[in-house]
């Protein structure tokens, strides 16, 4: 076993942010993560950072255009925290030297993005992810922050009170992907979740395959509540056969949308009247799916982003991994010919609930970054406030976890008096495990375990027995079957336009692949670098977190942000002003809401009409 004040699950860029700042309030801090810092998709973020930096513009804006961009499901007190630090923490990371873009007066460059009334958009070329894992990784080897890489964050050992809010978090349970052991690591402080998003719920993504959802996984069968998972994000300028992603920074510089007849139908067709092709993603995304449905797409597929006009000196100054990206994924060269794109599954506005310190409604169980919602986001996440997110939040559940004082939240978190029950929605299938027989199969939990005594011990036990019994099992169904069917519908079913029907078929096709999976095997028998085994273990987390997708995009009958929803094309601000919460409620999601919050510092975000 290993030992730690603070254990950080997940080294990208919230996860390395949470372990300086934990270093920093002066606890022995571990970051246990399935991948190489370096590695971690947030590397793959390559337009830039929101903060207001410059005179002009204020943190105030930024929080107005975050409230106006979550079509008013962004939570003030959190959104507010996030307008307020970034500028700080992202001098920071310049102090540490990232090497941000400059002007010709060496200032750090800024871009105009999607849905921003002010171009702050901080940037690295366009790769600034990669910049800033690099950045931040120095910070970690610098201070000698030990890292476990290669290890897979299996379960969460937390004891078994009846009532998630009187639950408290140990340590983890993870794997070795080297050497196949499986070991408990103590956590005497706090346990941080920073493991990313669950973007391989779907087929067209722009996440790297080890997006999983892992972190909200453990984290919901642990007991704390799954918040606003229907909102997702579909990036609008993905490249049709990878889904890898083309930055917003390439239309942030100037480049253009078109429709197969040469049509800028942003405005052409009064998709964005002002904005044109800076609308905020969701309007984008609609809008060149909407050219394709009605006739007017390249080969019925995609749209095309032209940049040619930005001229080659430009574009290699600032966009030359774009060059690249479509050269190698779709040999087209973007300085003599227009780009095809695609919206692409891109980002989960929801996530693992916590408040703006990162607390969890488990008493030692934090989270950061993609995985968690705090919630800034809510409908609609604008570009450039991902890693700002990352680097605001994962130092203050560093600092929390640490054990630092941070003040009184104003965000609730956990079944508390100020929820209201979901009673009205039919389901179409029971979801969860009711009915399933989990509790000695290969589908086994991860999750609530035991007494304080010994959880931890426990907790590893179980999952030792978890992955024999995986291995010992030697024909069935592969993951890899039943991934593909669960990608397959949530792309087709929960995409960018949503239908009841729909949405109910996908919950059919979830339950189908969960019972498929309490037949799984794995086909290697190795015990070394076993990827057949990890991913295995993966599926299972994807199907839990895409069902709580499902769900929420199901019982919220109402046109907000991401969410669209054929019955009901309008935003419902008398009944909708709430976020979705769906908790794990001993095998069984139970649906329930709390209000969202707009009542900031010194105003109150009136929700109006969202146009760009
Ligand atoms: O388009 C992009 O460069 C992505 C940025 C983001 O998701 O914030």
């Amino acid at each position: 076993m290993y030992e730690h004040d603070v254990i950080v699950v997940g080294a990208g860029g919230a996860g390395l942010r949470a372990a300086v700042a934990a270093d920093e309030a002066g606890a022995d801090v571990a970051l246990v993560s399935k991948l190489h810092p370096v590695r971690s998709h947030t590397g793959a973020a390559e337009g830039g950072i929101n903060a207001a930096l410059q005179e002009g513009d204020d943190w105030e804006l930024h929080a107005y255009d975050t409230m106006k961009g979550s079509d008013y499901l962004g939570d003030a007190p959190a959104v507010e925290t996030l307008a307020q630090d970034a500028p700080e923490d992202t001098m920071r990371l310049e102090h540490w030297g990232m090497p941000f873009s400059r002007e010709e007066d060496g200032t750090v460059s800024q871009r105009p993005f999607g849905g921003l009334s002010y171009p702050r958009t901080t940037y690295a070329g366009a790769e600034t992810g990669h910049h800033l894992l690099h950045t931040m990784y120095e910070q970690v080897v610098k201070r000698g922050i030990e890292v476990y890489d290669e290890w897979y964050v299996m379960d969460l050992a937390v004891t078994d009170e009846d009532d998630p809010n009187d639950r408290e978090c140990h340590g983890v349970v993870a794997y070795d992907v080297q050497s196949g052991k499986i070991e408990g690591f103590k956590a005497n402080r706090g346990v941080v979740l920073a493991a990313g998003g669950p973007g391989q719920a779907f087929d067209h993504t722009t996440n790297a395959v080890s997006c999983t959802g892992d972190g909200h996984a453990m984290a919901y069968r642990a007991g704390v509540p799954l918040e606003d998972m229907e909102f997702i994000q579909f990036h609008p300028t993905s490249l049709p056969s990878t889904g890898v992603l083309i930055s917003e920074g390439v239309r942030g510089e100037g480049g253009i949308l078109y429709n197969n007849e040469g049509e800028r139908f942003m405005f052409e067709y009064g998709y964005a009247n002002n904005s044109g092709e800076l609308a905020s993603r969701d309007v984008v995304a609609r809008a060149e799916l909407t050219e394709v449905n009605e006739g007017r797409g390249v080969k019925d597929e995609y749209v095309h982003l032209d940049m040619r006009h930005l001229g080659e000196e430009r574009i290699m100054d600032r966009l030359e991994n774009i060059l690249h990206l479509a050269e190698d994924f779709e040999g087209v060269d973007g300085l003599i010919e227009p780009m095809p794109v695609k919206p692409g599954q891109h980002y989960a506005m929801g996530g693992i609930e916590t408040d703006e310190n990162g607390q969890t409604c488990i008493d030692g169980l934090y989270a950061a970054g993609e995985c968690a919602c705090v919630s800034v986001h809510g409908g609609n996440r604008l570009g450039g406030n991902a890693l700002p997110e990352l680097i605001v939040f994962g130092k203050r559940a560093g600092y929390q976890a640490a054990g630092k004082d941070l003040g009184e939240p104003e965000i609730q978190t956990g079944y508390g008096d100020d929820v209201e029950d979901e009673t009205e929605t039919e389901l179409p299938v029971q979801p969860g495990a009711a009915g399933l027989d989990t509790s000695d199969s290969v589908a086994a939990d991860g999750g609530v375990t035991a007494d304080a005594e010994g959880v931890l011990e426990q907790t590893v036990e179980r999952t030792r027995q978890r992955v024999d019994r995986l291995m010992d099992k030697d024909d069935g169904v592969q993951h890899s079957e039943i991934r593909q069917k669960l990608q397959n519908a949530m792309t087709d079913y929960v995409n960018v336009f949503r239908t009841e029907d729909g949405i109910k078929k996908a919950l059919r096709i979830i339950r189908e692949c969960r019972e498929e999976y309490q037949d799984v095997y794995v086909d290697d028998p190795s015990r070394t670098f076993n990827t057949d085994l990890q991913q295995t273990i993966e599926t299972r987390n994807l199907i839990d977190v895409a069902e709580t997708i499902a769900l929420g995009a199901l019982v919220r009958n109402e046109f907000r942000g991401a969410h669209w929803r054929q019955e009901n094309q309008v935003r419902d601000d008398e009944n909708w002003l709430k976020h979705t919460l769906i908790s794990w409620d001993d095998g069984e999601p139970k649906i329930f809401y709390r209000p969202v919050i707009l009542e900031g510092e010194d105003k109150t975000y009136e929700p109006k009409e969202r146009s760009y």
